[in-house]
């Protein structure tokens, strides 16, 4: 673990502000990279719409200090994110350390600010709340109300847009600035390679992820990793849903490692399909195999996360999200690029937000099916003279997938799996349609390979390779054998739980050491359908487990049945009992895997038997729980 960081020593706001003439600096703070992407696109909006100069910062790269030199004629705004219990991006944590201590006032600091985060978690937007709340209390000047993201509803892209509107009204109003209507200036320059380069091309290796210090401890590097194996784990898909389990071979990666509970982030190839259709609408099919270089329009600028010397299929196929929704900022651009007045007056209206929002929630629209769309409004039209730089610029750069890892680092260190739902989504306002993930298709695709070629019996066929890096996490099993745990999932949140089942039947195994009692609380829709490992998991109870491993189901979709979801299985008297029995009692550990809807409503459901349990009123059950959490006593492995 530990790839190299970016950071540099910490700098003087201030004076960069004023030595390079600057009106603005942009603050972000992301781990994931969403608030650096709205950063970048402020800063590019701030600067041709309104003529600003405008410093994009990551938040740890500066002195916070400097901060408060920041004079009154200029101005700062912060777009950070929040991430599960309330936490900062690791590179905010000095700066909101800095703020929450401060105390001489920050009154000549101008500021607007935006948080991204999720309602579905309870410390929503934590983060820029406590940074607002301390800039207030220091007498910092805010411009205009805290904006929010809530990704709970996947409106990020939307609230964004929303508060940048209201942003540039505060432009007008407040500050007094025109807006103009920006001709297109790309941010990069791209050029065809001609004769001999230095660099080889890039034509699949991901380009490593930008990562904090602190981060970067957590990140293995990029390996290309062989499957070995590829298998079903539901009988033949139904309505498009299937579970797959992959098995990665690291025995030529003896520098990789993992732990049980960690997670494995996949670099997806986007599928050949789609590769076709941008690289058709776009004219570019003939210039497939031509390399090109991309560099930062503003050379010293060096932000840009794909490689600087691709090809323009790898481009397509590797490095750009072209699998994604279209943005609405990206048709309000793509309006002055239009190659027709008809098709600029179609973009034109899609671009207002009703509009956008019917559109995509009843149409599969992602950048080059947009394209498609207008074509087929006006087949007069071509975009085959759309700058390729605005396309690249468009485009979200590739970002890799995380999935639970579902082996025991302790009983297969050098081989590892992961366990991956493939279940299309489906348009809001067209359940007929579904769209498939761009991850689990690509993986799908990968075991497709594998399998044809097994059975044609074609030995010499290449193994399938991912490229793939192991990230570290802190969901991990209690450091003594005989502590209880209670292991609560649904669906494929099942994954780190296999693994956590494999080790305790080794301990018990091997060393004949005591081990604790485990309960599996496990739902999913059909027992015929999608009960993930079942026979795995009944032979560990009936073997290495015996006595040891206590399970409860939870069915919700079994024909003729009432819905049971795992909580609901939680509050049944016997489960209370043992349930409270294993945490208050025996001190077990108790862990929940899955959407965090579920682990929410399993949650409430667990904390108020302890207070029943207990006699406590709902404060004190929260403060247990809490406690628990700050124990390492409650973990939680959620997403969605
Ligand atoms: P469903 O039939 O309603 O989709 C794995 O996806 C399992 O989790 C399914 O049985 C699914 O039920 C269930 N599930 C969906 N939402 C849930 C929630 N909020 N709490 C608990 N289980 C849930």
């Amino acid at each position: 673990f530990g790839v190299s960081s970016q950071n540099h020593g910490p700098k003087d706001i201030a004076q960069q502000l004023e030595e390079q003439k600057k009106d603005i600096v942009i603050f972000w703070g992301s781990q994931s990279g969403t608030a650096e992407r709205f950063a970048q696109r402020l800063a590019r909006d701030c600067s041709q719409r309104f003529g600003l100069n405008v410093i994009v910062g990551d938040l740890s790269d500066y002195d916070p200090e400097t901060i408060s030199k920041i004079p009154e004629t200029k101005f700062a705004i912060f777009l950070v994110s929040t991430y599960g219990e309330g936490d900062p991006s690791d590179n905010t944590t000095e700066f909101l350390d800095w703020v929450k201590k401060r105390s001489n006032s920050l009154s000549n600091l101008h500021y607007a600010a935006f948080g991204l985060g999720n309602s579905n978690y309870v410390y929503y937007n934590k983060v820029i709340d406590e940074i607002v709340q301390c800039l207030e209390s220091l007498s910092a000047i805010a411009l205009m109300p805290v904006g929010k993201a809530d990704d709970a509803d996947s409106s990020t892209e939307e609230d964004f847009i929303s508060w940048k509107d209201d942003l540039f009204a505060m432009f007008h109003t407040r500050l007094g600035l025109e807006e103009h209507v920006p001709e297109y200036l790309p941010s990069i320059e791209v050029n065809e390679v001609s004769g001999a380069v230095e660099t080889k091309p890039h034509l699949g290796t991901p380009q490593p992820l930008r990562l904090s210090r602190r981060a970067a401890r957590d990140y293995s590097t990029i390996e290309q990793l062989s499957i070995i194996e590829s298998r079903s784990l539901t009988p033949a898909a139904s309505a498009g849903r299937n579970c797959l389990h992959l098995e990665v071979d690291l025995r030529s990666h003896p520098q990789l490692k993992y732990k049980t509970g960690d997670h494995l982030a996949v670099w997806p190839t986007n599928s050949e399909e789609e590769v076709r259709r941008i690289l058709n609408v776009l004219g570019l099919m003939s210039k497939q195999a031509v390399e090109i270089t991309i560099l930062p329009a503003e050379r010293e600028k060096n932000d840009i996360k794909i490689p600087g010397h691709s090809t323009i299929s790898a481009l397509f196929r590797h490095y750009l999200e072209i699998s994604a929704p279209v943005s609405r900022d990206t048709i309000t651009t793509l309006c002055q690029l239009a190659p027709s007045d008809m098709t600029k007056s179609f973009l034109q209206n899609l671009s207002k937000k009703s509009e956008y929002a019917a559109f995509i929630a009843h149409n599969h629209v992602t950048f080059a099916r947009l394209l498609e769309h207008t074509l087929m409004q006006d087949p007069s039209a071509s975009w085959t003279h759309l700058p390729l730089s605005f396309v690249i610029e468009s485009l979200r750069p590739m970002t890799p997938r995380y999935y639970s890892i579902s082996s025991s680092s302790m009983t297969s260190s050098r081989q590892m799996s992961i366990t991956v739902a493939v279940s299309p989504a489906q348009l809001a306002g067209n359940p007929a349609v579904s769209v498939p993930g761009l991850t689990t298709s690509y993986l799908s695709t990968l075991r497709c390979g594998a399998a044809v070629a097994s059975q044609a019996g074609l030995d010499d066929t290449p193994t399938p390779t991912v490229y793939a890096h192991v990230r570290r996490s802190t969901f991990k099993m209690p450091f003594l054998h005989k502590t209880p745990i209670v292991l609560i999932a649904a669906g494929t949140g099942i994954a780190p739980f296999r693994g956590f089942l494999l080790e305790r039947a080794q301990m018990a195994q091997i060393s004949n050491q005591e081990i604790g009692p485990v309960l599996l609380v496990f739902g999913c829709r059909n027992p015929d359908e999608d009960y993930l490992y079942r026979s795995e998991i009944e032979a560990l109870q009936a073997g290495s487990l015996k006595g040891k491993l206590d399970i409860v189901t939870a069915f919700s979709r079994v024909s003729g049945q009432k819905k049971v979801y795992v909580q609901d299985r939680l509050a049944e008297v016997h489960i209370k009992e043992k349930i409270t029995k294993l945490l208050c009692e025996d001190e077990g550990t108790m862990y929940f895997c899955g959407s965090t809807t579920m682990a929410k409503a399993a949650g409430r459901v667990v904390t108020s038997a302890v207070q029943e349990y207990k006699q406590v009123d709902e404060i004190e059950g929260k403060a247990w729980m809490n406690d628990m959490k700050r124990s390492r006593r409650w973990q939680e492995d959620v997403w969605g």
